[in-house]
C-alpha cells in the first residue's frame, strides 16, 4: 500500500510517499521561516500563497524521488484541518483533484491525528493504548491514543500551547523566529535557576495546562537577566509544568503501554529526556520520533493516512476543510 501524504496547515509546505509497512519512500518539505521572519511570526495570507506556489513542485519532486507516478499510489491523505484556513484548503483542494483526475480514494486527515499517530511511523512496536503529550504551536494536549480514530482527550491548555510560550518567549528575549530551537540554544548557555519563574497550574487536581502567566513573568524580567539565563529558566519551568501534568494524567490512563511525546516541542532535548526520566520511573516505554518527524511533514499525514486506509476509512470530495477540529 503506498499513500501520498500532504501537509500545508501552518508555515510548512509537504508532500510524502508513505507505505503501509512504514517505508517513507519520499519526503520532500519546504518552510517559509524566511518569508514570515520579518514578521516574528506566520502571516496566514503569505503562508496560504507561499503553500500555492510550492506545493504542485513538491508533489512532482516527491513522486521522482520513489520513481513513481499517480497510478501507483493506493491513496491520496491531505491535512483537512485544524490548522490556518487558507492553507488547509490549499493542500486539501490540491489532494481531492489529485484523487479525483487519477481515481484514487481521498483520505483527509486530522493534522492532530498526524502528529498522535507518528510515533507508530518510527516504531513498529508501539501498540495501542499509549498515554501522547502531544505538544505544538498550536496545541498542547494529553491523550489516550486508544486506536485509530480512538483518541480520549484527558487534557489540554486553557490558554496558549507550549509551543506559543516558546516562540513567544524568544520574541521578548529577541532570539527570532522559529523560537523553539532559538530558545532551547540559548538555554544551554544559561543557568535554569536564575531566574524565579511560576509553574502554572502545577498541582492542580485536573491534568490542564497554562502558559500564558508564564510569558507575562517572562516579559517582567527581560533586561534584569541575561537572555541566556531568562530562556534556561523558562525551559525549566515549561519542563517542570510538563511533567507535572503527564504525571499526573498516567495516574487516570489505565493499560498505556507507553508514553509517548510528539510534536514541535517533542523536538527539545530537555523535554525529551525529562519525559524519558518520567517513563522509566513509572516502568513505561518511552517512544519520541526522530526530530524531523515531531515538526510539521508530510510524512505523518501519509502514514495517518495508511493506517486509516487500512481501517477502511476515506472520505468523499466534497470533504470539508476546518480551522477547528478537535480530535
Ligand atoms: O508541530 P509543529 O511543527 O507545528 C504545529 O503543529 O504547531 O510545532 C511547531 C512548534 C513551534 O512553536 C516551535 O517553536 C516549537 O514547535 N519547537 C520547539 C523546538 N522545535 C520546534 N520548541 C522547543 N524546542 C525545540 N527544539
Ligand atoms: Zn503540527
Amino acid at each position: 500500500m503506498i499513500i501520498l501524504g500532504i501537509e500545508s496547515s501552518c508555515d510548512e509546505t509537504a508532500a510524502a510517499l508513505v507505505t503501509g509497512d512504514r517505508q517513507v519512500l519520499a519526503h520532500r518539505l519546504l518552510g517559509q521561516e524566511a518569508a514570515h521572519a520579518p514578521f516574528g511570526g506566520v502571516v496566514p495570507e503569505i503562508a496560504a500563497r507561499a503553500h500555492v506556489e510550492a506545493l504542485e513542485p513538491l508533489i512532482v519532486a516527491a513522486l521522482a524521488d520513489a520513481k513513481l507516478t499517480l497510478a501507483d499510489v493506493d491513496a491520496i491523505a491531505a491535512t483537512a484541518g485544524p490548522g490556518l484556513i487558507g492553507g488547509v484548503m490549499v493542500g486539501l483542494v490540491t489532494g481531492k483533484a489529485l484523487a479525483h483526475a487519477a481515481g484514487k480514494p481521498l483520505i483527509a486527515v486530522n493534522h492532530l491525528e498526524g502528529h498522535a499517530l507518528s510515533p507508530r511511523l518510527s516504531d513498529p512496536d508501539l501498540e495501542f493504548p499509549y498515554l501522547l503529550l502531544l505538544v505544538s504551536g498550536g496545541h498542547c494536549q494529553l491523550l489516550l491514543v486508544e486506536g485509530v480514530g480512538a483518541y480520549r482527550r484527558l487534557a489540554t491548555t486553557i490558554d496558549d500551547a507550549a509551543g506559543e510560550a516558546f516562540d513567544k518567549t524568544a520574541k521578548l528575549l529577541g532570539l527570532g523566529f522559529p523560537g523553539g530551537p532559538a530558545v532551547e540554544r540559548a538555554a544551554a548557555l544559561g543557568n535554569p535557576k536564575a531566574v524565579p519563574l511560576p509553574r502554572p497550574l502545577k498541582g492542580s487536581a485536573e491534568p490542564h495546562f497554562s502558559f500564558a502567566g508564564l510569558k507575562s513573568a517572562v516579559a517582567r524580567v527581560v533586561g534584569q537577566y541575561s537572555p541566556e539565563d531568562i530562556a534556561a529558566s523558562f525551559q525549566a519551568a515549561v519542563v517542570d509544568c510538563l511533567i507535572d501534568r503527564t504525571t499526573k494524567a498516567l495516574r487516570t490512563s489505565h493499560g498505556a503501554t507507553a508514553l509517548v511525546v510528539a510534536g514541535g516541542v517533542a523536538a527539545n532535548t530537555a523535554v525529551r529526556t525529562a519525559l524519558q526520566g518520567l517513563a522509566t520511573a513509572h516502568g513505561l516505554r518511552f517512544v519520541a520520533p526522530p526530530l524531523w518527524l515531531c515538526t510539521d511533514n508530510a510524512a505523518m499525514i501519509g502514514w495517518a493516512g495508511a493506517e486509516r486506509f487500512a481501517a477502511g476509512l476515506t472520505d468523499p470530495l466534497d470533504v470539508a476543510a476546518r480551522p477547528r477540529w478537535p480530535l
